[in-house]
């Protein structure tokens, strides 16, 4: 059965996936750069320059056997990109998706298509409807659940989470979009393990007990 899976979540110590406010100028708030720092530094970003160690092991399975993705939408765009009917998401004319990839929204549209085979879905729907969906579009592949924080915890919270690539970025928000509101006890039903890496984050899986 393919799974449903999330990687390269960052989170801050406090467990916050973006700070506030989001806007089009800073899309993660006052955490502005800070939860990405970790990637940006690895060869799964910079292909020439980047770091080849644990980090960039780890972010590499970010692109691996994936055939649909599901985000939230204030992943897809700033506050209020609903109102303008030119938005297209922040990723260009090709979005790195090369996929269907599934919006949830209370205010859907119609499918954008994009170049590199990405289409953009707009979902109104529950989570296990959202997956019902993907995974119909993903066949044989597994189903990418891409952020932010408040739609990785409603499938996580929902039992619809097979695989979870958390990074504990060692900085403190204080604020912005949390992530474990409401998972009290989520290690009952996942296995947890923990790698530190020397550019001081710390990755940890979850991965659903059978
Ligand atoms: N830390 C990371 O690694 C990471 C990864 C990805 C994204 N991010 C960042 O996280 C932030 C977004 O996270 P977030 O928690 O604020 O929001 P989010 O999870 O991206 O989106 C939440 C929104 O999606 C819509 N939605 C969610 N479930 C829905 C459903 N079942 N049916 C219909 N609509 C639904 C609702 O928007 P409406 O009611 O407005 O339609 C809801 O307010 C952004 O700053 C993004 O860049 C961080």
């Amino acid at each position: 059965m393919p799974l449903v899976r999330v990687h390269n979540f960052s989170i801050s110590l406090d467990g916050f996936g973006s700070g506030e406010p989001q806007s089009l100028e800073s899309p993660f708030g006052h955490a502005g750069q800070r939860l990405h720092e970790w990637m940006f530094a690895t060869s799964f970003w910079d292909r020439e320059a980047g770091q080849r160690g644990v980090d960039a092991v780890f972010a590499a399975r970010h692109e691996l056997g994936f055939g649909a993705e599901i985000m939230g939408a204030n992943k897809f765009g700033p506050p209020g990109w609903q109102d303008d009917p030119d938005w297209q998401g922040w990723w260009g004319d090709e979005p790195p998706f090369h996929t269907p990839t599934y919006v949830l929204t209370h205010r859907p549209r119609p499918p954008l298509e994009m170049a590199g085979g990405t289409t953009f879905h707009f979902l109104d729907a529950s989570p296990a409807e959202a997956i019902a969906v993907a995974r119909e579009a993903a066949g044989d592949l597994d189903v990418r659940l891409g952020g932010g924080a408040s739609v990785v915890r409603d499938f996580v919270a929902a039992g619809l989470v097979d695989h979870l690539h958390l990074v504990v970025v060692p900085i403190v928000l204080g604020r912005g979009a949390r992530l474990w509101d409401g998972l009290e006890a989520l290690e009952d039903t996942f296995d947890i393990e923990s790698v530190s890496s020397p550019s001081g984050v710390t990755h940890l899986t979850f991965t659903k007990r059978g």
